[in-house]
């Protein structure tokens, strides 16, 4: 077909994909051609606003690398991300919700015993975490595998401080017989997201606030279930309501009731301030792995 113009144009490009072999594939093209379109002309951008738009995506391209994903952090601040995780985590009554994973997880984090200080002598508030991991229906689920990680007390992970030379706050525990983690660190604070970046232009071309509310991350690994992926918030952070990429869920809120100076749970001494975070994650089960087809004679 010819002379497209703006009223035909839609249909034309979405028949250009008719021979698409991948049924997904042919969906996916044909809604986004629809919806693309359906913008420009809710928008009607001038040439030089759509020039705009591709240098800035361009911009967001050029300052990916190795340890920094712009685009996620674009889909992050969008609510895509959290529109994402809503869409494929519909969780069962048991099950604890799931939010972002953020930049700052690193695979294969150092191995703790159950009981030790994850700060890496980093200084705060000291906290003792005693969380317990079980199926939606309360049976614990022993030998998971739990990866915890948080900022420190001026707002930066570890792999943001170039002053640093391992892995601090951030570790890997194993549950025992009754599913449970226990181990000290430090409460954690709110903190900006990266901001120096296209995506920190955004927020402030639109007046937005590039902080998160103070959390402690954990992904949860059990045969059997889907790995969690979550945070749990501190209670009365100025920053719980207008979380910079929409992660905040209610029931993952928790006080962290302060504690005043004297004996741990685990018997240690504590001559100052302490908090505690006492906590039960329900995962929820993987679906059955595709009965195995018939033997064929
Ligand atoms: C985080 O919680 O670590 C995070 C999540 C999304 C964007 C930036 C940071
Ligand atoms: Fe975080």
């Amino acid at each position: 077909m010819r002379d497209v113009d703006e009223h035909t144009i839609t249909d034309e490009v979405i028949d250009r994909f008719k021979d698409t072999p991948d049924p997904r594939l042919k969906q996916i093209v044909e809604s986004l051609v629809h919806h693309l379109h359906d913008f420009v002309r809710d928008v009607e951008p001038s040439f030089d606003e759509w020039m705009g738009a591709i240098q800035f995506l361009t911009r967001t391209g050029q300052i990916c690398s190795d340890s920094r994903q712009e685009f996620i952090l674009l889909s992050d601040t969008l609510g895509v991300s959290m529109l994402v995780d809503a869409i494929n985590h519909r969780m069962p009554e048991g099950a604890t919700e799931t939010t972002v994973l953020g930049p700052f997880y690193v695979e294969d984090p150092p191995v703790f015993a159950n009981g030790a200080d994850i700060s890496a002598g980093q200084p705060g508030e000291p906290l003792y975490v005693d969380a317990q991991f079980t199926s939606p229906e309360g049976a614990p689920l022993a030998g998971a595998t739990v990866d915890v990680w948080q900022s420190d007390s001026e707002g930066y992970y570890d792999v943001q401080r170039s002053d640093l030379e391992g892995a601090a706050l951030r570790g890997r525990l194993f549950a025992d017989e009754e599913g449970r983690v226990r181990f000290w660190s430090i409460a954690p604070t709110a903190y900006p997201i990266p901001y120096d970046g296209p995506v920190g232009d955004m927020l402030t071309a639109t007046k937005r606030h590039p902080w998160r509310p103070a959390h402690l991350h954990f992904m949860v690994a059990a045969p059997g279930y889907e790995t969690l992926v979550t945070h749990i918030f501190v209670a009365g952070d100025r920053y719980l309501e207008s979380d910079a990429v929409f992660g905040v869920k209610s029931g993952l809120i928790d006080p962290f009731p302060p504690q005043a100076p004297g004996v741990a749970p685990d018997g240690r001494r504590m001559d100052r301030r302490w908090r505690r975070l006492d906590y039960r994650f329900g995962l929820k089960r993987a679906p059955a792995a595709a009965a195995a087809p018939a033997a064929q004679r």
